[in-house]
């Protein structure tokens, strides 16, 4: 008898241990939310919006850390908001291919095709894609004829992030921008993927704005814009190991197209690579601009492989001729690094630097630059405007500011 009840007794113990123990091992893993338990159909076709959307929304409330699935499959995905305040940190785990519908009309929200609002210590990753679908939109696309292209939804926006990481997902293409970084605070960008034709319009990569302490790290980008761009209000943003092309470079701005625009400042592009841009590190502002601020930005140990133009200062930015280009920019640019900057140009005018009439680019430094241009109508040369007292050191070629001595 006695030893029965002992039995029973460690057999009720051992219970309770497991029962314990899994209890311990589910708040460690948090929830898990799969968006197949949630209605998915996952057959490329039905519209899985509502699906994922009602998962976030559990997940979101959970009080503990959670995890939003979605699976290997195909998904038909309509206009999507990841919208927060949430709980705990929320983990969205993509493995499987999202698909934007192609008709344009369906998008009413003037955001994106998937937005993510307002939530703090986010992950996003997977081997997942998002794919825009845009090659309708492309065909369309108005912005060089109305100079704004507002109609057009974003792949992927994020708005008012912060301490949150967004890793190995693709951005594919886009029928605009592929990422908006707005607002976001301490994110890390990590091994993103983007790929859209050469020949694709206004589908940059990574576009940051009002953001500080953004790190886009690892990304592979090839599109039909800018890689990178930096809007107003962008600063202590680290640029690493991009690798860029084809597209148009990595660029701070365009600056100085509306009123009341934030100062850049803070920015480091480094270790990265540029292949057949159209470009390669620029700042470009808009000609008779309300006055503004680009400062402390470095750009160092840069890889340029077939570049038309691989350093540029560009004041007078005028796409599409929707400007007044004999007025003088008013943002002020000042300490401005280009650092070890190697490989070949396209042209033979590497480096042009063409500073605002009424503020003169200050503080410009340019040390270890070694293009080469192999054309016919060479050698390689440099050209700048309106840049006061350059800093030159090491090794340059082409020769610092060339039409100045
Ligand atoms: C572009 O313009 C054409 C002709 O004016 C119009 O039919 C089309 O809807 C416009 N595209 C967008 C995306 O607004
Ligand atoms: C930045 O975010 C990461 C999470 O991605 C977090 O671990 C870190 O503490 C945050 N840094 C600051 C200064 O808040
Ligand atoms: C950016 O993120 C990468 C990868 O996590 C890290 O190695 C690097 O130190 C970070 N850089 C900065 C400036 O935060
Ligand atoms: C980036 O850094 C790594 C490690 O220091 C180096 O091997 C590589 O050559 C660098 N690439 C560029 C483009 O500077
Ligand atoms: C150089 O870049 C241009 C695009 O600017 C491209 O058409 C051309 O094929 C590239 N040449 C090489 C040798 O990669
Ligand atoms: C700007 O650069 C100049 C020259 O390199 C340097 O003396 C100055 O301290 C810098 N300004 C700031 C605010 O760092």
């Amino acid at each position: 008898m006695v030893s029965k009840n002992t039995d029973h007794l460690m057999a009720g113990a051992t219970c309770l241990l497991i029962l314990i123990l899994l209890s311990v091992i589910r708040i460690a893993h948090g929830a898990d939310f799969n968006i197949k338990n949630f209605g998915a159909k996952a057959d490329g076709k039905s519209d899985d919006s509502q699906a994922i959307s009602t998962a976030w929304k559990a997940a979101c409330v959970s009080t503990d850390p959670s995890t939003v699935l979605i699976p290997n499959g195909k998904y038909m995905v309509g206009s999507l908001t990841f919208q927060g305040p949430c709980k705990a940190p929320v983990s969205l785990q993509v493995q499987g291919n999202l698909l934007s519908p192609i008709d344009l009309n369906i998008f009413n929200s003037p955001n994106g095709w998937i937005s993510f609002q307002n939530i703090d210590r986010l992950m996003v990753s997977g081997a997942g894609t998002f794919d825009g679908q845009g090659s309708l939109a492309w065909s369309q696309n108005n912005c060089s004829k109305t100079g704004t292209c507002n109609s057009m939804p974003i792949n992927l926006a994020f708005t008012s992030i912060t301490n949150s990481k967004i890793q190995d997902i693709s951005s594919l293409n886009s029928k605009l921008f592929h990422m908006n970084i707005l607002q976001c605070k301490n994110v890390t960008l990590q091994h993103i993927i983007i790929r859209a034709p050469q020949e694709s319009l206004n589908t940059d990569g990574i576009h940051i704005g009002l953001s500080s302490g953004i790190n886009v790290t690892g990304a592979d980008i090839k599109t039909g814009d800018d890689c990178v761009s930096l809007g107003d209000g962008s600063q202590q943003i680290n640029i690493e190991k991009v690798t860029c092309g084809p597209g148009h470079g990595i660029s701070v701005g365009s600056l100085g197209k509306y009123h009341n625009e934030q100062p850049v400042r803070g920015v480091t592009v480094r270790n990265c690579t540029l292949t057949s841009t159209m470009f390669g590190v620029r700042v470009k502002t808009w000609p008779d601009s309300p006055s503004g601020v680009a400062s402390h930005l470095l750009f160092e140990d840069i890889v340029m492989n077939n570049v038309s133009t691989p350093l540029l200062i560009d004041q007078e930015y005028c796409p599409y001729d929707h400007c007044k280009a004999e007025v003088p920019s008013r943002v002020k640019i000042s300490n401005v690094s280009f650092k070890n900057i190697r490989g070949t140009s396209a042209t033979k005018l590497a480096v042009k630097l063409t500073c605002s009439r009424r503020i003169p680019c200050k503080n410009v430094q340019m040390s270890d630059i070694s293009l080469q241009y192999n054309g016919k109508d060479g050698p390689i040369t440099s050209e700048c405007k309106n840049v006061l007292k350059p800093s030159a050191s090491g090794k340059l070629n082409p020769p610092a500011c060339a039409n100045y001595n």
